[in-house]
């Protein structure tokens, strides 16, 4: 059985609103999901003699969310990943974006979904976050009505996105946690045994947009369909790390996405979804420069995302899955993170 709690997190400045910490807790899990930004705060699992560590990158107190940070835990939108030069087109009419990652716009612009404060809803087994985004939030077209929910069961974290637009706009939401299956504060995921569902991945140019190429795996560095260890691989291929779109395989059913494990703490976190993509990345921009918890600093590759989400500009790119939301449709995507031992 799981039980849910609420308590306040902290006062936005200037007024700007109380933010709640909702904890989902159940007999694997205990999930802690603030109103700023939908943001995941902690996820504590246990490893295999049974200690509890915490699991995700983040910051002990709502300064630490309100400081310039990547996007440690939070949903991103109205479109997450680049959009190329901040411009897209819909039914003939052109929108422009902040450019507020140069030369493109990025995870929804200056001031996307994640820093916002959402109105939640407590259920039996989790938490509802709704909002309205205005017609012309950040440039994009049509009021968007918003449903963030998180629920728990077991040792598994659902999260499902719905949306339902005035006009016609691009909508792509994820969830931008960072991983660590060591416990949050671990110096690297080098340890971390990676296997990802996918045949083909996105090429990028130098600005992180996709060239339009869908790219075989087959004998690249970004065949990951048998496990790999993460430190090793990086090496092998003299990678700098991770930050790329894998074309999932399956259809807009729930399909396998991909499986981590950290084989010293026996912790497992397989991710399954109905995004046709997943942004694999592997914390590249981290610096060492912020404070996290518990005294935590994130250096380079200290956490890993798992962004199941459309494909990155696919408002630009016509071949990629389609984007667009139009009014009186629905946008319903839903990704599990389910957390074991092996
Ligand atoms: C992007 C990275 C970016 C990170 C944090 C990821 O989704 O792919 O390029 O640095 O988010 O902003």
């Amino acid at each position: 059985m799981g039980s849910v709690t609420r308590a306040v997190f902290g006062e936005l400045p200037s007024g700007g609103g109380t933010v709640e910490k909702f904890r989902l807790q159940s007999d694997l899990l205990r999930v802690d999901i603030i109103s700023w930004g939908c943001t995941i705060t902690a996820i504590e699992v246990k490893d295999r003699q049974g200690r509890a560590s915490d699991v995700v990158l983040g910051f002990a107190d709502l300064e630490g969310y309100l400081q310039k940070q990547p996007y440690f835990g939070a949903v991103v939108g109205r479109v997450a990943n680049r959009i190329a030069k901040g411009t897209f087109k819909v039914d003939g009419k052109e929108y422009h974006l902040a450019l507020n990652k140069e030369p493109n716009s990025l995870h929804g612009g200056v001031r996307g979904f994640d820093k916002v404060l959402w109105t939640p809803r407590v259920l039996s087994n989790g938490v509802q976050f709704s909002r309205v985004s205005p017609d012309g939030e950040e440039g994009y077209p049509g009021e968007l009505k918003v449903w963030v929910t998180y629920t728990l069961d077991g040792g598994e974290l659902m999260v499902n996105y719905r949306a339902q637009a005035s006009q016609a706009t691009p909508v792509n939401l994820t969830n931008h946690s960072y991983f660590n299956l060591a416990g949050q504060g671990s110096p690297n995921i080098y340890d971390h045994e990676v296997t990802m569902e996918a045949d083909t991945y996105l090429p990028v140019d130098e600005t992180l947009i996709p060239t339009g190429e869908v790219a075989p795996v087959q004998g690249t560095a970004f065949d990951l369909r048998k496990p790999v260890e993460l430190g090793k691989h990086l090496q092998d291929f003299h990678l700098n790390g991770f930050d790329h779109n894998f074309c999932l395989k399956g259809s807009k059913e729930k399909h396998f996405c991909a499986r981590v494990r950290h084989a010293a703490s026996g912790r497992v976190l397989e991710v399954y979804t109905t995004q046709p993509g997943v942004q694999f990345y592997t914390g590249n921009f981290l610096d060492g420069t912020l404070k996290g918890k518990s005294g935590a600093v994130y250096p380079k590759h200290s956490g890993f995302c798992l962004e199941t989400q459309n494909w990155p500009d696919a408002v630009n790119q016509p071949h990629f899955p389609p984007v667009l939301l139009r009014p009186g449709e629905e946008y319903d995507h839903t990704t599990w993170f389910k957390f074991s031992v092996a």
